[in-house]
């Protein structure tokens, strides 16, 4: 469920027309719905009610401090993963005692700033930061918290790139280590480990690898209780998908959760997860314009002033983001986002932009109405890991970011300058 929808023929984020922001903001743009990311934190709330999960905003999905803030009033703690992050994090109004740190090479000072600021936890990823954390947290004089991250050796079935709960990858203690790691480390001075953390990749279209990778930690855990460890809490990390290719492609949360909670319930230690694209995935649309139309061999290309800059998911990740126009021509209105859509006047072309690779596109071979210079395109599902994995290649200034209220927005990001873009060379 999402709240951008075509009303008398064009495209509105809630109650605003998505042209008029790109004609008062200009292109390209990202434009949020608070009713649409509000409404998906409350799911995942929600649905994990029963258990009392703590959920905590992967930050790194989306990292607008506007959007931050409006989880942090919602109640919502932060997954972070970099010392900017938890600034990032406290910067919304985050309350320390609601983040969380994971990743797998934390340096000492953000170890450091990290005690300093009094987190939760530490989600740790290796024997080496084990004694890391412990002995800066003893020449702080400070007593840390942390969980291990297991890897419990479970495929996602998503992209290379985002699997991250397999043996092969550099994340986590391997779960056949795991019980040896809590043995060896049980009686630090200055670091208590009390938790488990799971992260299995992104995004998870089913149901399965979960229940796999939970029911490996709850039997670790079992085991652990059982030889004298006080397990407190079980972090289920993040992944849950979202709707890219079709409107039923991804599971609500709900679903994962009925299938997840009969595993947790009664369980006499909390619960957490780390969402971050269910949160904000389909809150988010990026606006870009059409500059020009070529042919290039059989190909026709479309080139917009979006460009992998601002989203670099397609060509990193072979993503598929719904393309359309924002005022199609008449029958060619869409009566849902889906990849199965033909336009009735349409045409097979590539979407590009300005940028000098042959990697910069956002779409290929795709199905798309007839567009000319000036159109305006909307690049759907655009709100995690869109503007959070921008850069300035090209020297391309970064877009500007609005956030869409009922019949109000407002620029929650300006539009970088070419001052921006030279600002840290000032030295
Ligand atoms: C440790 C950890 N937790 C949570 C997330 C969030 O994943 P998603 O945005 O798919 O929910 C990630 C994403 O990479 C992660 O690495």
């Amino acid at each position: 469920m999402d709240h951008f929808s075509y009303k008398n023929g064009e495209l509105y984020c809630e109650s605003v027309p998505a042209e008029r922001i790109a004609r008062e903001v200009g292109t390209p743009t990202y434009v949020y719905s608070k009713a649409t990311l509000l409404h998906h934190y409350h799911q995942v709330a929600d649905a994990f009610a029963p258990v009392k999960a703590t959920i905590c905003y992967s930050i790194k999905s989306c990292g607008n401090l506007h959007i931050c803030r409006l989880l942090a009033e919602a109640g919502c703690g932060f997954d972070v993963t970099s010392g900017g992050e938890l600034f990032r994090a406290l910067r919304a109004g985050g309350k320390p005692d609601q983040i969380i740190y994971a990743g797998v090479g934390k340096t000492d000072q953000e170890i450091a700033d990290a005690l300093e600021t009094g987190i939760a936890a530490f989600n740790i990823e290796s024997e080496a930061e084990i004694e890391n954390i412990d002995r800066i947290a003893g020449q702080m004089g400070k007593r840390a918290v942390g969980a291990i991250r297991i890897n419990p050796d479970v495929d996602p079935k998503t992209h290379v790139k985002t699997t991250t709960g397999k043996k092969e990858t550099k994340f986590g203690v391997d779960i056949d280590r795991a019980e040896r790691v809590f043995e060896q480390f049980r009686n630090l001075k200055n670091l208590r480990i009390a938790g488990l953390h799971l992260h299995i990749g992104s995004p998870v279209y089913e149901i399965q690898p979960y229940v796999d990778a939970v029911t490996k930690a709850t039997k670790l855990i079992d085991e652990l209780t059982r030889r004298g460890h006080r397990i407190e809490w079980l972090d289920l990390g993040g992944g849950f998908a979202v709707n890219y290719k079709h409107p039923d492609q991804a599971l609500p949360v709900t679903e994962h959760a009925k299938a997840l909670l009969p595993l947790l319930k009664g369980k006499p230690y909390r619960i957490a997860l780390e969402p971050g694209r269910y949160i904000v995935g389909n809150a988010g649309i990026l606006l870009s314009r059409v500059l020009y139309r070529k042919t290039g061999g059989n190909k026709r290309f479309v080139i917009i002033d979006a460009a992998m800059n601002d989203l670099i998911r397609p060509t990193l990740y072979d993503s598929y983001h719904f393309i359309w126009p924002a005022k199609p021509s008449a029958g060619n209105v869409p009566a849902s986002r889906d990849s199965d859509l033909v336009a009735t006047d349409g045409e097979t072309v590539d979407v590009v932009g300005p940028i000098c690779e042959s990697g910069d596109y956002l779409a290929k071979d795709r199905p798309l109405p007839k567009t000319e210079r000036g159109d305006l395109l909307a690049v759907f599902t655009a709100g995690a890991y869109g503007f959070a994995m921008s850069s300035n290649y090209n020297n391309r200034p970064r877009a500007a970011e609005v956030l869409v209220d009922g019949e109000n927005y407002r620029l929650i990001r300006r539009r970088e300058t070419y001052e921006d873009l030279v600002a840290a060379e000032n030295v």
